[in-house]
This record gives structure tokens, sequence and C-alpha cells, in this order.
């Protein structure tokens, strides 16, 4: 039975908060990874590992959800370094101060290498079968790394400086933000040990679901306050970032947001098709853009 976000929410938000002391041996460390770890982010992405385990008939296992979690503690050093003042130098994050402005650069870098690093001792040590480690391992290599997010990154910052056309547009949003949440979804895949044909569509999903949130996430940037959003916004364009509503305009932006999440839609009912396992969990997830409110409320 797939569980709606809100649990899912609860479940990685108890074993994160009692499972990083265990592997922080300095303790302004540990407050430093654990104030942005634990400054109450949506937990998408593991979420979403668990929601695909549980659809594709697999039961959450304690080893199972530390894997998961795992990639909440990249995705949170990813956050914290992404907001440096030497990358887009913000000072509000998850509603709170940036780790950076809390605890001064050096440990907010040093609080990121940590996450990072526990991130991969976490899938490594979680006492899965080695099979499903190494798969788990080279795919969150592949996704977080130089062929991956930190691919994205260097372009997000290179492309300050020139404004992308939409198809490199498109491959950076993929790799920044969309490469991770690709992950998320093979994740749970790999946990139930799936068929490639299956791995192939979870992964098509994945993809586009990505894409769709980072797409959203630009939208959000020019329609949404910092109050709603725990992050300042109205930042990309001062920023001379190359977004979706820079380049097509909000409502352009919004056309391609939708197509994009018609074609979600569309993977979602395939794996349906060649499974005959339930993906409706996936609705609530796609559920989260609200499409018409980001964009009319402009007009
Ligand atoms: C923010 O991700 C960074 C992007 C990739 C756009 P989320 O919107 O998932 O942030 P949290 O985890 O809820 O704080
Ligand atoms: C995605 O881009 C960030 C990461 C890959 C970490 P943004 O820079 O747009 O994310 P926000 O808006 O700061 O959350
Ligand atoms: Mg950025
Ligand atoms: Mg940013
Ligand atoms: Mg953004």
């Amino acid at each position: 039975m797939v569980k709606s976000v809100a649990q899912y929410q609860a479940v990685i938000n108890d074993y994160l908060a009692h499972h990083l002391h265990a592997d922080v041996d300095e303790s302004t460390l540990f407050s430093a990874m654990n104030y942005s770890l634990m400054a109450g982010g949506k937990r998408l992405r593991p979420a979403l590992t668990l929601a695909v385990v549980e659809m594709t008939g697999g039961v959450i296992t304690t080893d199972c959800l530390r894997a998961a979690c795992a990639l909440e503690l990249l995705h949170t050093y990813s956050l914290i370094h992404d907001d440096l003042p030497a990358m887009d130098n913000d000072k509000l994050r998850r509603g709170k101060a940036t780790n950076h402005v809390k605890f001064g650069a050096g440990m907010a870098t040093l609080a990121g290498d940590g996450l990072l690093t526990l991130a991969f001792q976490w899938v490594s040590d979680s006492g899965l079968p080695s099979v499903v480690r190494t798969e788990l391992t080279r795919q969150l290599s592949l996704a977080a790394g130089p062929s991956g997010m930190v691919a994205g990154q260097a372009r997000d910052i290179l492309g300050e400086n020139k404004t992308l056309d939409l198809p490199a547009l498109r491959y950076l949003h993929r790799q920044k933000t969309g490469a991770l949440i690709q992950y998320a979804v093979k994740a749970g895949g790999i946990l139930t040990r799936q068929p490639q044909p299956v791995m192939d569509q979870l992964a098509r999903f994945g993809e586009q679901y990505g894409l769709a949130f980072q797409i959203y996430d630009d939208i959000l940037d020019v329609t949404a306050s910092a109050a709603q959003l725990g992050k300042a916004t109205h930042k990309d364009a001062g920023e001379h970032k190359n977004t979706y509503p820079g380049l097509l305009g909000l409502s352009g932006a919004k056309e391609q947001l939708v197509a994009t999440l018609e074609a979600a839609h569309q993977t979602q009912q395939l794996l349906a098709n060649m499974t005959g396992h339930s993906f409706d969990g996936f609705t609530q997830f796609l559920a989260y853009f609200k499409v018409r409110d980001s964009v009319e409320e402009k007009h």
C-alpha cells in the first residue's frame, strides 16, 4: 500500500533525526550538518524512492530506508554549497539562515562535504544485498557527480555570462536538478530489482519529473514569495541565471511545464500497463506542481 507524501516525510524525518549523530565525530560539524538537514525540507527525493519501492511490490525495511535517506543527505549538501557566497550567495534556506550565515563559509563547506560523503557511507553500510548496494552507488555517483548535478551546477555558473538556447537550458536543468530526482525514482526500482524494461520507464518518469521540478522552481522564483518558499525569490534574473521564464517568458515556461508533466503522466500510465501494478502513487507527487496558481496570479 502506497502512503501519502506526508507519511513518507514523517518516516524520513524520524530516521534522519535519530541516525546522523552516530556518524559525526565533531560537535560543531554535527551541529552544522544537522542544522540544514533538519531545517524542514520537503523530503521529496527519498519519498519518491520509498513510493516506488511500494508501488513495485517491495517493503520498506530499515536497510531500504537508510539507502533512501542517503539521498536526502546528498541533496542537503547540494543546497548548502549552492547557497555559498561563491555560488548563489543566498541568506535564507528552508526558512532559516543559510548554513554559511550561521556557521561561516568554512564550516558550511565542511558540513556539505560531510553530508556528501556520509550519503555514500549510508548506501554502502545499509545491509542491502551487495549487488543492490553496488548499483545504487554507481547510479548515485553518476547522478550527483561530474556527469550529473555537479556538471549542471558548473553549467549554471558558466551560463551567468551567456544566454543559453532551449536545448542547452533543458540539458542544464536535467543535470543540475533532474539527475538526482531521476536517481530517486530509479533507486526504488533498484531496491526491488526491477527488470530492465521497467527500469527504463522509471528512468524516463524520473527524467521528466526532474525537468519539471526545475522548470517549476524557475517559475516560483518569479511568482512566489520568500515566506512561501523559505528561500529568497526574485533573484534569478538579477544573477543573470538562465531560466525558463527568462528565456520563454512566464507563459512560455508554463507551457513547457505542462508539456513535461503530460509526458510524465503518460509514462506513469505506461508503467502501470506494462507491470500490472498501480502507479497511482505518482499522482500525489505530480500534484506538487500548481501550474495554474503559479502563473495566473501574475495576470
Ligand atoms: C531545491 O530543492 C533545489 C532545487 C533543486 C530546485 P527542493 O525544492 O526539493 O528543496 P527542499 O529539499 O524542499 O528544501
Ligand atoms: C538548483 O538550482 C540547486 C541545486 C542543484 C542544488 P537553484 O540554485 O535554482 O536552487 P534554489 O532555487 O537555490 O533552491
Ligand atoms: Mg543555483
Ligand atoms: Mg540557488
Ligand atoms: Mg532556483
